[in-house]
Parts: structure tokens; sequence; C-alpha cells
């Protein structure tokens, strides 16, 4: 297979993550026979310092001309306490999803069991959880109008949504459901929000096609707080942009830590594939950060833009494989990890690599495959 990658680094960790991704699309390309090439182009504040635009359009020929997205992450501490600086790196990222058309992302949450003790949460609470989160990408107060007035003394962002971008998603989540645990939780604040109320109708609506598929309602307070106490009790997750981005950097304490969770931007044409974790500049340059994100995101590529699903099974049995070895960066060793088990970024993408094996029977994958990790196949 012939496949044309674009890989956007980015700003922060999202560099160090990145390359280790790409080394490990070039061994499954290696191992398994494919021809990747890989294309780099820029995004976020390193794009604002060369081009004084967070997505040059270059980038976007580039983007619009591939067969799938490695992204790393946007952001630099410079814009963060800044009001006044009006070129942000995020809009580069914001740009891209909606000129892609990637209105759903989807970012599962599945514990390795190695990583049990990795969380803030008890175990036998944490235990068998496995979630996948919807989130609409390209709707919602993210996109809405936004601006200041009285002199800047007022500031206002419309949360707004029409029916078609609930509809799609939410076809996307029912038949991921159906694949999988067959419930859906949709998560909204009807019970204050116009937006919401219409996010609840459409989705009433949208689940009579699926009745084997059990829908529940829950409002977003009441579903952060269930979240972490019960995280078993949910499969299918469905929300809005807001909601979405909040609940899934707390469900990443099921997992274990931000550096964990991969995620897929899906829409009509071309796939992105990112970690969930952004640009982390604390930790930038000292190549701690964890890779597992980046590599698990390659997964979810070869799975769900090439159809790779051995492929994508190989990389997260090489993933598995790492941990039950006990191998660890910073963010996933708990107090009884051995110091020489800690790994910095480059390391631990070796690692993955060391074991990358075109025969996955060959490993006991206990806690995961492709299958249960996202079920994918059934909503491309
Ligand atoms: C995410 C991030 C982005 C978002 C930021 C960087 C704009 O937090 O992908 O979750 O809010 O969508
Ligand atoms: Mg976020």
């Amino acid at each position: 297979m012939k496949k044309k990658i674009v890989i956007l680094p980015g700003d922060g960790i999202g560099k160090e993550v990145t390359a280790e991704g790409k080394k490990v699309l070039e061994k499954i390309g290696e191992v398994f026979g494919h021809e990747f090439t890989f294309e780099e182009a820029e995004i976020g504040h390193d794009a604002i310092e060369a081009t004084g635009n967070p997505l040059p359009d270059e980038t976007l020929i580039k983007l619009k001309n591939c067969d799938a997205i490695l992204f790393g992450a946007v952001g630099h501490p410079k814009y963060d306490n800044d009001p006044t600086l009006k070129v942000r790196p995020e809009q580069g990222l914001l740009k891209m999803r909606k000129e892609l058309g990637l209105y759903a992302n989807l970012r599962p949450i599945k514990l390795f069991d190695e990583l049990l003790e990795a969380s803030s949460i008890k175990p036998e609470i944490l235990k068998g959880s496995d979630i996948l989160f919807f989130r609409e990408l390209t709707g919602d107060v993210y996109f809405g109008e936004k601006g200041r007035k009285d002199e800047g003394k007022t500031a206002y962002d419309l949360m707004i949504y029409q029916k078609y971008e609930i509809e799609r998603i939410a076809h996307k989540a029912f038949k991921s459901a159906q694949t999988r645990g067959k419930k859906v939780t949709s998560v909204d604040k009807a019970n204050v929000l116009e937006s919401s109320r219409l996010w609840r109708e459409v989705v009433n609506e949208v689940s009579k096609q699926y009745p084997d598929v059990k829908l529940e309602h829950q409002f977003i307070d009441a579903a952060a707080m269930k979240l972490i106490q019960n995280p078993k009790s949910f499969d299918v997750v469905l929300t809005g942009n807001l909601f979405g981005d909040i609940l899934t950097d707390e469900a990443s304490q099921i997992a274990g830590s931000m550096g964990m969770l991969a995620s897929a931007s899906i829409g009509d044409t071309v796939g992105l594939y990112e970690p969930i974790h952004g640009s982390a500049h604390d930790i930038t340059g000292k190549g701690i950060a964890n890779p597992l994100a980046s590599i698990l995101s390659v997964a979810l590529m070869l799975d769900i833009s090439f159809g790779l699903k051995t492929e994508a099974d190989a990389v997260i049995s090489a993933v598995e494989q790492t941990l039950r070895d006990g191998w660890r960066t910073t963010d996933i060793a708990d107090g009884k990890t051995a110091s020489n088990k800690v790994l910095n970024t480059q390391k631990m993408g070796d690692t993955v690599i060391s074991k990358l094996t075109k025969n996955t029977e060959a490993i006991n994958m206990t806690a995961l495959n492709t299958a249960t990790y996202i079920a994918s196949t059934s909503i491309h």
C-alpha cells in the first residue's frame, strides 16, 4: 500500500512525540511492506513566527492533498495571559478542523491493565473501563460569533448548533455503539441551554434508527461526576465540542495519564490523528514527554484511514508489551517503578519499535486490540 502522510509537529512537545510516531510508521512500512511517504508542514506558534499565519496556505494545500495527517500540538505560553495578541496558535488548529471538515473527534479511553496504579483513581473503580468519546469538533461555542462590545467591557461567544451537525455525529456514535457495548450516553446541558435542547431532540430522533442501542442523556455536570465515580457505566459518550473538550481531559485520568490518550478526527475526507495532550511547554526540550499517545494515534490512523487492522493491532500490542515489560515514561511511572525502567521520549519510541512484529498472535493481547480499542470499521 502507498500512502502520503503529512506530519504536523506544531509546538512544544508536539515535535518530540510526532518524531516517535513517524518512526513507528516507518517501521510498520518496513515490516509489512507498505510505502509511506512523509511531508512536514508548519502550524501554530512556529508558523506564526515564520509566516505570521498559524495555518499557512502552503500547509493547508499539503493537508488537502494527502492520505492522512499526524499532528502534534499547538500552543505557546506567550499567548496564555495576553488577550491582546489577536493571532494565536490555536486558531491554526481550529481552522484546520473546519477547513478539512473534521467534525467527529473520537477519543478512546481504555486503560492498559499495566497502568492501573498510574491513575489517581482507585484501581477497583477503574479496572475494565472502556469508553469511546464522540466529541463534535467543528461547531458549538468554538465557532459561534464572538466579540467585544461596550468598549471592551462586554465579551460574548455564541453557543450554536445546527440540526445537521448534531445528526451526522450522532449517527457515527450510534453505529459505533452497535459494535461495542450498545449504549450511548449523550451529554448536554438541556436544563439551561437552548442549543442543548436541540441537541437532545435531534439525538432522540436519530436514536430511533438504532433500536438495539440504549440511549441515555446526562447533564454535563452530572456526567463529570459519574465519569470519576463509575467509569465502567459508560460505553459510547456523544457530546458537543466544549463539553467534549473538558470531559476528555478528565477522562484521561481513567487511562492513567494524558500521555496515553490518542485521538482521531474524521469527517468526509482526510483523517487527522493526534494525542489529546497539548504542547506542554513546562516539559518541552527535556526529552521526557510520553510518546505513546502519538504512537497510539498512529494505530488509529492505520486502522481508520488505511483499513490496516493487523498493522494497527501490531502497534497496540507493541505498546502493551512495552508496558508489560515494565518500561515507563515519568508520567506513567509509579512509586514501584525502578528508576532504570523510566525511559526518555526517544528510548520509549525505540522500545516500542523493537517489539513491532508481523506476528501479532505471538503476543498475548490481553488488554487491547483495535476491535475493542475503537471498533471503527463500521463508522468510516
Ligand atoms: C483539544 C485542545 C484544543 C481544543 C485546543 C488546543 C484549542 O484542548 O484538542 O482538546 O480545545 O479543542
Ligand atoms: Mg482539550
